[in-house]
């Protein structure tokens, strides 16, 4: 379960709330895990995610440049890995279906990845001035 909270606010409205979507999301496979629900809601949540990660990095890649953060860089490079991870999670459900331990790595990753690229890259749009 990953709560929102101040450490986790960029101060831009449209990317905070992108990030609370995202969040949402992680949660929901949370409660879908200790539910024992996982297996049957986590294709329909990486596609979710699939389509949601692109269009919330554009947005918040367009934002960095337009704001010159001095993150903008790092930032690409890192939504360009986690990109070729969910791609690489999504290969893998195709092949072996829906595997407790794969769900649960899904769970783990993405969500301990969300919270840490929030707090050491995204935040650093807090010290940029508006566009
Ligand atoms: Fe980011």
């Amino acid at each position: 379960m990953v709560t929102w909270n101040s450490s986790l606010e960029t101060g831009n409205a449209v990317v905070d709330r992108d990030h609370q979507a995202l969040i949402n999301q992680i949660n929901a496979l949370d409660d879908a895990l200790k539910q024992g629900t996982a297996k049957e809601q986590i294709g329909p949540m990486i596609g979710f995610l699939n389509q949601y990660v692109r269009a919330h990095f554009a947005r918040e890649e367009d934002i960095m440049r337009a704001v010159k953060c001095p993150a903008s860089g790092q930032n690409c490079t890192a939504h360009r890995a986690l990109i070729g991870k969910l791609d690489g999670w999504v290969t893998r459900l195709n092949a072996d279906g829906a595997t407790t331990s794969l769900v649960l790595e899904i769970y783990r990753e993405a969500s301990a990845w969300l919270q840490q690229h929030i707090v050491k890259v995204d935040c650093q749009l807090r010290g940029c001035p508006p566009a």
